[in-house]
């Protein structure tokens, strides 16, 4: 969850360039930071808490060097304090590590490190690590019988201390008198990017250094790079051999991970689906026809995401019962796995997700792996590590998405979803012709009279502490996401329902002024979810509509085109915009709120 980089070149203002990529992850909602830089003599280390955005780099004054790294933290093992913040330093200075992941032995570690003589400052399990490459290099050291630490002796050090770690992790070690950087991958994303002349930047998320380079190289499970005068050198910790590791060019340009003349990353993302919704369309139809080849001969056929992803799989299932009468299994990661039984060697795992990186969808492909199914992914970030376990990936093509609130990604999963759903039913040209039409008709719908009237009706709600969402079929997912959304960045209460279910229950919940958001699509669930809208009216309810017409029982009416099957690609939209403007009317930064992060690496 946390981000990382790292630069080795020739430029002497590593510390400054490092905190400068920082700054690029800072979207991702941290709570402390810090930056060690080595001149090859010695490391100096300087950490803080706050967000990093905050700092003005030169104030820090940094020594000239050029090795550094930088870590920006969302905590997890301890409280947001400094002595917690990365980097980490071992209890002689002789190691220096930043960490992503989760160490799970690292109590039985530290009680042996501790015995040792070892001491302890921070709540973490990085510290734990630190030691254990330390005490690892001291022993190393008193059998070469020699006292500068040596980019052979670091890289044994750094080996045989992470032989002895369980858990998953993303780690860059320094040492003290060595000017190598060594950067090592089990399960937490890493990057190596490639710049000018023997330049390298080692980083969790590539908008760290895209601003340096477009060039690449992806560091996979169970492997780990140095980097030092040689260049940088690849092995894979399991067989100890070298590995030959392939330059790969980013399509993304820079300026695609930045505001712009946004406010908010959120509100620029959602204006971007004009174009981006159409970007998922442009997929290559052969890619498409296999994708649906393979659901179609599946044995089981399992959609699995998680927050807003899982919400997009459960779409899918409707879409594919729908256009493909089809039968669709869908779960979040975190389930998954209890249904581990039922995965046989015919069975087939999408997982759909934005960053590629999260824990809980990881885990539930490596179920299905372990039994043999295939894995396909509907991902954003190209590289990722579910891209990169996959079968056959189908990239969303969505550009970087920065806001922790997912919407363009949302949108652009949904649309493949429904293009796949065409496909599996041999109706392609219908499902794209259909989705040509939706876009068009989106990009009519983001305008700034339609954003003003959405945030007019925010103002009329923006102080209510509960708020509903209901819709039925395709949108009661959708309903569901709803609720995400304006719970992650207005703060409010808010709760999805399926139309159905309000009077076996929810209804209790309305009283006089409750908000209550109706999705409608003009379908066969039209007259039903407009009798439910009724019901909570009924109970005193304030109904804000979400639908291609105007009915009795609206109080508010937000238009949306009508797009039949595609649908819940459009009544999302409106929905972003309103959780946005809320926040904002909240005093509530919509791009990073409170207790989330972008990417969650962690289970
Ligand atoms: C979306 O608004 C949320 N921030 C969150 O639910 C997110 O969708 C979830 O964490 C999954 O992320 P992924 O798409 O990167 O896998």
């Amino acid at each position: 969850m946390c981000g990382i980089i790292a630069y080795r070149g020739r430029k002497k203002t590593a510390g400054n360039l490092v905190l400068t990529g920082l700054k690029k992850l800072e979207y991702r909602g941290y709570d402390s930071w810090g930056v060690a830089v080595n001149d090859g003599e010695s490391i100096s280390v300087c950490k803080k808490t706050g967000k990093i955005g905050e700092l003005n780099i030169a104030d820090l004054k940094l020594p000239r060097a050029s090795l550094a790294m930088a870590h920006s933290r969302w905590a997890t093992h301890g409280g947001v304090t400094q002595k917690n913040a990365h980097p980490h330093m071992s209890s002689q200075g002789k190691i220096v590590v930043i960490h992503n992941g989760i160490i799970e032995n690292y109590l039985e570690l530290k009680k042996k490190l501790v015995k040792k003589g070892h001491t302890f400052h921070s709540e973490t399990d990085t510290e734990v690590a630190t030691n254990l490459i330390e005490e690892e290099l001291t022993l190393a050291l008193k059998k070469a019988r020699q006292s500068e630490v040596s980019r052979e002796l670091l890289l044994h050090a750094v080996q045989s201390a992470l032989a002895q770690l369980e858990g998953r992790y993303a780690f860059l070690v320094m040492a003290e008198g060595c000017d190598a950087l060594v950067a090592a991958r089990r399960g937490s994303p890493l990057i190596v990017g490639v710049g000018e002349k023997g330049e390298y930047f080692v980083a969790s998320d590539i908008p760290a250094f895209r601003k340096y380079t477009e060039h690449v190289m992806y560091l996979d499970d169970e492997e780990l790079v140095i980097i030092d005068d040689k260049g940088a050198e690849f092995i894979d910790m399991r067989t100890q051999k070298l590995l030959k590791k392939r330059i790969i060019k980013i399509t993304w340009k820079s300026d695609d991970a930045e505001k712009g003349d946004f406010p908010h990353f959120m509100i620029k993302e959602i204006m971007e689906q004009k174009e981006t919704i159409q970007r998922a369309i442009n997929q290559e139809p052969r890619l498409i026809q296999r994708a649906a080849a393979m659901i179609n001969k599946a044995f089981g056929t399992y959609f699995v995401g998680c927050g807003t992803a899982g919400k997009v799989s459960m779409v899918g299932n409707y879409l594919f019962s729908k256009i493909a009468h089809k039968h669709i299994n869908v779960e979040f990661g975190s389930e998954f796995p209890n249904f581990r039984h039922f995965i046989k060697k015919g069975s087939l795992l999408l997982a759909i997700s934005q960053s590629g990186e999260t824990a809980d969808t990881l885990e539930a492909m490596e179920v299905a792996r372990e039994k043999g199914a295939k894995l396909m992914t509907l991902v954003n970030v190209e590289g990722s590590s579910m891209d990169r376990m996959a079968d056959l990936s189908i990239y969303l093509n969505a550009g970087p998405e920065k806001a922790v609130a997912s919407t363009k990604a949302t949108t652009a999963q949904m649309t493949l979803l429904t293009l796949l759903a065409y496909a599996c039913a041999d109706r392609l040209d219908e499902g794209r012709k259909l989705l040509i039409e939706t876009a068009a008709k989106i990009n009519d719908m983001l305008n700034p009279r339609y954003e003003a009237h959405i945030r007019a009706i925010a103002k009329k709600i923006d102080k209510v502490e509960s708020m509903y969402v209901i819709g039925r079929g395709m949108n009661y997912p959708m309903a569901l996401e709803a609720a995400i959304k304006l719970q992650e960045v207005s703060y409010i209460h808010a709760e999805g329902f399926a139309g159905g279910e309000l009077k076996h229950g929810p209804l209790a919940l309305i009283s006089k002024g409750t908000p209550c958001i109706a999705l409608v699509a003009n379908d066969e669930t039209r007259a039903e979810i407009i009798s439910n809208a009724t019901e909570v009216k009924a109970r005193g309810a304030y109904v804000i509509g979400v639908g291609p017409q105007n009915e009795d029982v609206f109080d508010e009416w937000i238009r949306v085109p009508d797009v039949g099957n595609a649908s819940p690609i459009v009544t999302t939209i409106p929905v972003q915009i309103l959780a946005y403007h809320l926040a904002l009317l909240r005093k509530n930064n919509p791009d990073m709120p409170r207790n989330l992060a972008k990417s969650v690496t962690v289970k």
